[in-house]
């Protein structure tokens, strides 16, 4: 419409895209989208530009997140695509969480980005939003947002950066991080050794370099449909990653004109497929409480993706990646294996081939127009159904009189094997302070038998679930060449460690009701994956006497419970509305149902 067409006050405005949207806030809509004119023609924009679709660009470059760090090429690169296909690119900021500087932890703040996300999606004149961004927390929450807000989102996410090299060695963050700072604990490696390897840990921009979370929420996008196949594994600092930029933003503008939103893409099929990657890589246990995030934040899914979903799904489902923690490679190595495409041919007759994708096509068309032939150094790295790195259930739900809503671990990472089945004496941390304090002390009562017990490190426990899960294998023992124990939390793991490792306990310790919360040091814990059975061997009655003693002096009338009613601020919010892990970690008042009433 031309300008003149705007203002005429008899007719009603004639499109609804662009600036003309939601044009509520000053009561005439004519006088709205006057205004609206008039602020956005200060920076320079010509009538021409102002009726076309607009696609905007969520900017979450920051000077403390590295894995963004080239965020400014990518918004270059997609303003190209919207441009030369008729759109007009605007990008805005939201704020922008690395995991190494966000205090306490960046799964605090994932909800609060996710409330910026989708306000802001919501809040804004766009026909369509691309959402950059690609650090652990980012992706999850800017799904989380997105959905929500139900405008056409498309992801595109930074990509993981290249491995560097120590002695001819090829390392990455962030596995090796961890294994080498253990084989200086264990005196290994002296002093010199570790400050080289840390100048070479992560040698360029981009997320970790390793199937940790980050790389398994980009994988994770792009089984879900929303994203170019390629997008999950192309370098950062790739040509190709720029691109994959440039096709999301000539992406945006078809899916603007078509009013493509997430809610209508996403179906139980895409969450399907999703988790079938996500057992078939090996991926983060932190994937497991963005994706029940994810799915509950979608009015026809909240619910139906459950920990049930993962288990049964894992149980048919190999692990075929060969990429650290569970296997040897960088995320690189599963760029030039082919990647995601290489991964879902491999596994097509598992997946949900009518799941729809963000250009309109089902995965199965996707998959019929672009064929890949596996060769010799793909299935190295992208294994054949036939000969998997480990059969099924790379992650295993347990349940159990300590995890009555269950905990998760990743049987694929374990390093001794003969833990998945093994019972032991609990050494109990009550906190990660204790654990701090004591887990060095020659006089520590463990063995190599004993199972690590570390409480309080839950969504509201510690807030924001850290990932303090990989408990130190205790000095005494580590020197002693012990290289893996049964370790038992309530919180989180980083998705670049490795180890038997049950974490996510549910419910968390925290709560007043928790049967993990009572677990004395001494007692004899059961662990068997084969089962999925996580036990205390205490009885019955003696576990609920524990709790009932517990239960009274938490919500005695000034203790922790009292003072988290009258908390400030957003930490006062978090601790007030957060849920527990089987629900996703998420606010109660952002899922699809709101709170419970
Ligand atoms: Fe950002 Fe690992 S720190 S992806
Ligand atoms: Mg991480």
């Amino acid at each position: 419409p031309s300008s003149v067409d705007d203002y005429d006050i008899s007719r009603p405005i004639a499109s609804e895209s662009g600036l003309r949207q939601g044009l509520t806030s000053y009561g005439d809509a004519h006088f709205s989208l006057f205004l609206r004119k008039v602020f956005i023609k200060s920076m320079g924009y010509s009538e021409d530009a102002l009726s076309r679709p607009i696609i905007g660009i969520i900017n979450t470059y920051s000077g403390f997140n590295p894995c963004h760090a080239n965020v400014p090429q990518l918004i270059e690169a997609v303003k190209r695509g919207v441009q030369l296909n008729g759109g007009l690119a605007i990008e805005f900021p939201t704020i922008s969480v690395h995991e190494s500087f966000a205090h306490p932890t960046s799964m605090f703040l994932r909800n609060l980005m996710s409330m910026d996300t989708e306000e802001m999606i919501r809040a804004q004149p766009l026909d369509a939003c691309i959402m950059i961004g690609g650090c652990d927390k980012t992706v999850p929450a800017q799904l989380m947002g997105g959905i929500s807000a139900n405008k056409p989102i498309l992801p595109l996410v930074t990509g993981p950066m290249l491995p560097g090299s120590h002695r001819g060695q090829r390392v990455g963050a962030c596995t090796d991080c961890r294994n080498n700072w253990a084989a200086f604990r264990a005196n290994e490696i002296d002093v010199e050794e570790i400050a080289a390897i840390n100048e070479e840990l992560a040698p360029t921009i981009g997320t970790c370099g390793v199937m940790g979370t980050a790389s398994t929420m980009a994988c994770i996008t792009a089984a879900l449909g929303m994203m170019p196949l390629k997008g999950a594994s192309a370098p950062a600092v790739s040509s190709a990653r720029l691109r994959i930029a440039e096709e999301t933003g000539a992406n945006a503008v078809a899916v603007a004109k078509v009013k493509r939103k997430p809610q209508e893409i996403l179906s139980k099929e895409s969450f399907f497929n999703a988790i079938t990657v996500l057992q078939a890589i090996g991926g983060s246990t932190n994937a497991v409480v963005h994706l029940l995030a994810i799915a509950n934040r979608h009015p026809a899914l909240q619910g139906v993706i459950t920990l049930d979903t993962i288990e049964e799904i894992g149980l048919k489902t190999p692990l075929l990646i060969d990429l650290k923690p569970s296997g040897d490679n960088y995320m690189n190595d599963f760029h030039q294996a082919g990647g995601m495409l290489a991964l879902l041919h491999t596994l097509h007759p598992l997946l949900h081939l009518s799941a729809l994708t963000i250009t309109g096509q089902t995965l199965g068309e996707v998959l019929d127009t672009s064929r890949f032939r596996a060769f010799e150094y793909s299935l190295s790295i992208i294994r054949p159904l036939s000969n998997p790195l480990y059969k099924s259930s790379s992650l295993v739900v347990l349940y159990g009189n300590i995890a009555p809503n269950g905990a998760i671990m990743k049987a694929s990472a374990s390093k001794d094997r003969s833990l998945l089945s093994h019972t032991g004496p609990a050494v109990v941390f009550e906190n990660s302070a204790d654990l701090a304090q004591r887990i060095d002390d020659p006089n520590l009562p463990v063995e190599k038998n004993s199972v690590l017990v570390l409480k309080g490190i839950g969504p509201i426990g510690n807030p924001g679930m850290p990932e303090a899960g990989l408990i130190p294998i205790p000095r005494k023992l580590a020197t002693q060449n012990v290289k893996d124990m049964l370790r038992l939390s309530d919180g989180r793991m980083s998705g670049t460690a490795g180890g038997t490792i049950i974490l996510h306990i549910s419910p968390e310790s925290a709560l007043p009701e928790s049967p993990f919360g009572v677990i004395e040091t001494g007692d004899l814990i059961t662990c068997d994956v084969a089962n999925q059975r996580l036990h205390l061997e205490i009885p019955d009655e003696q576990l609920k006497a524990r709790i009932d003693l517990r239960r009274k002096i938490l919500l005695d009338g000034d203790g922790p419970w009292a003072e988290r009613r009258q908390r400030r601020g957003y930490r006062g919010l978090y601790e007030r509305s957060v849920n527990q892990a089987q629900e996703g970690v998420d606010f109660d008042f952002l899922t699809a149902a709101g709170p419970p009433s």
